[in-house]
């Protein structure tokens, strides 16, 4: 084991385990892991070393998660590192969706640029590396779509066996095709994602696969990658407010700890407030935080943004303490406003998944409770690809009746000059 080796430390009763023990969960109370890594006594030179990789075209600094490896994996050795490459996503500034939101300084950063459209890849560009390095003989999720595709393409890259476990009827065809393209076996199952998360635990402790969703503490190590970025591309000179949506919490507890490990490490001098948005239909911890945590919810989870239907969040405890110590809020957007917030998004040339859409909808809440200040730096996450479920595109632009104020219905013609003109002059039919 080289110097830089990290461990595994159970979050509830802190037993730990070496960083390349197999165990899912804590082996002595099955507590979720998380991982601490070793002490560094060069900090102060990490954010030029981080700007110098960025220059390179091949290998693993190519990618904008191992780009930060001290921060992510130290002890991972390029010839074992499984990267597409992944991350590198742009921080946008759109004066269309600042204006909706009536957040003058709105960036986003948009996580559906990665290699299979979410910022899935993230965090398994990490775990899949840890399977290779434990030497996993196949690899499992339960997923709403992003987590499938994401596992599917790694595996494959890995040459791993992959099991992935999907909501029958719940899964954007988008994604379900791509898991199945990239050869994923895949096993529909009747009942919602937090049935297949409970089904993904047990078959894989009994059958010994590596179990990949976010609970694995690897997923997260590689999702921080996405703060440590969007620092990175601020010049470390942090915004006031982060938000993002959240389903299953994985992403909101990525967070904590990226801002947390930023913070102690000196790379930034304050720390952002976060901001976790959930869909009104299925936000348990909005509605614990509404009462100061005081008891872990469940609901029978029901949004058409599919990524964070999930009524039973696994990351609950650890999430809890990232919105504690960034002195953060939850809060909840209904469907019509993910819809809005998404056309708003979608227009202004960007474009998102309705679940990404949660996070703007979500600022623009917080802007209009006066939570957020109009003339505070604000970064929206975005985490999946506009492309994830045209389904939802065509109901909104071309079926919905009425239709909703920012349709852009298509227009049907006859091929003929003049009914381009007709067209073009204003008339719709
Ligand atoms: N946004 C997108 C696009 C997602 O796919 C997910 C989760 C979330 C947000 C929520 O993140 O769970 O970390 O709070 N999708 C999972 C999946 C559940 O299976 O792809 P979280």
């Amino acid at each position: 084991m080289n110097s830089e080796a990290s461990r595994q430390v159970c979050e509830q009763c802190h037993a730990e385990i070496t960083e390349l023990d197999p165990a899912p969960v804590c082996p002595t109370c099955g507590g979720l892991l998380e991982i601490m890594h070793a002490e560094r006594s060069d900090a102060k030179e990490l954010p030029l070393r981080f700007a110098t990789r960025r220059h390179e075209l091949r290998g693993p600094n190519a990618s904008g998660v191992w780009r930060y490896r001290e921060l992510v994996m130290p002890s991972a050795t390029d010839d074992v590192i499984v990267s597409h490459p992944e991350g590198n996503t742009p921080l946008l500034a759109r004066d269309a969706v600042a204006k909706w939101a009536d957040v003058e300084r709105l960036l986003m950063k948009h996580e559906g640029h990665n290699p299979t459209g979410s910022f899935k890849d993230r965090g398994m560009t990490v775990a899949m590396t840890q399977a290779r390095r434990v030497g996993a003989r196949a690899v499992a999720c339960a997923s709403t779509g992003n987590t499938s595709a994401s596992l599917a393409a790694y595996a494959a890259q890995a040459e791993l066996r992959a099991l992935v476990f999907v909501p029958v009827g719940q899964v954007a065809l988008g994604k379900l095709t791509q898991t199945l393209a990239y050869g994923a076996r895949t096993l529909l199952v009747r009942g919602n994602f937090d049935d297949c998360l409970a089904l993904a635990r047990d078959a894989s402790a009994s059958l010994n696969i590596q179990l990949l969703n976010s609970i694995n503490p690897f997923r997260l190590e590689g999702q921080k990658s996405i703060v440590f970025e969007l620092l990175d591309q601020l010049d470390w000179d942090p915004p006031d407010w982060i938000a993002l949506p959240a389903g299953n919490l994985g992403n909101t507890s990525a967070f904590g700890k990226a801002l947390r490990e930023a913070k102690a490490l000196g790379l930034i001098a304050h720390v952002p407030r976060l901001a976790a948005i959930q869909a009104a239909g299925a936000a348990p911890f909005a509605r614990s935080f509404a009462d100061h945590f005081a008891q872990r919810i469940r609901v029978e989870p029901e949004t058409l943004a599919t990524a964070i239907r999930i009524g039973a969040p696994a990351s609950w405890d650890r999430a809890v303490r990232a919105i504690l110590e960034t002195n953060g809020v939850v809060t909840s957007v209904t469907d019509d406003q993910i819809l809005e917030a998404k056309a708003v998004i979608d227009a202004a040339g960007v474009g998102c998944e309705p679940a990404s859409a949660a996070s703007v909808a979500g600022v623009a809440r917080l802007r209009r409770e006066g939570v957020i200040g109009s003339s505070e730096r604000v970064v929206a996450v975005l985490t999946g690809h506009l492309l994830k479920d045209p389904g939802a595109l065509v109901r909104y632009h071309q079926e919905s009746d009425p239709a909703p104020g920012r349709a852009n219905r298509p227009v049907e013609i006859e091929p003929r000059v003049s009914e381009v003109e007709r067209v073009l002059a204003g008339a719709s039919s």
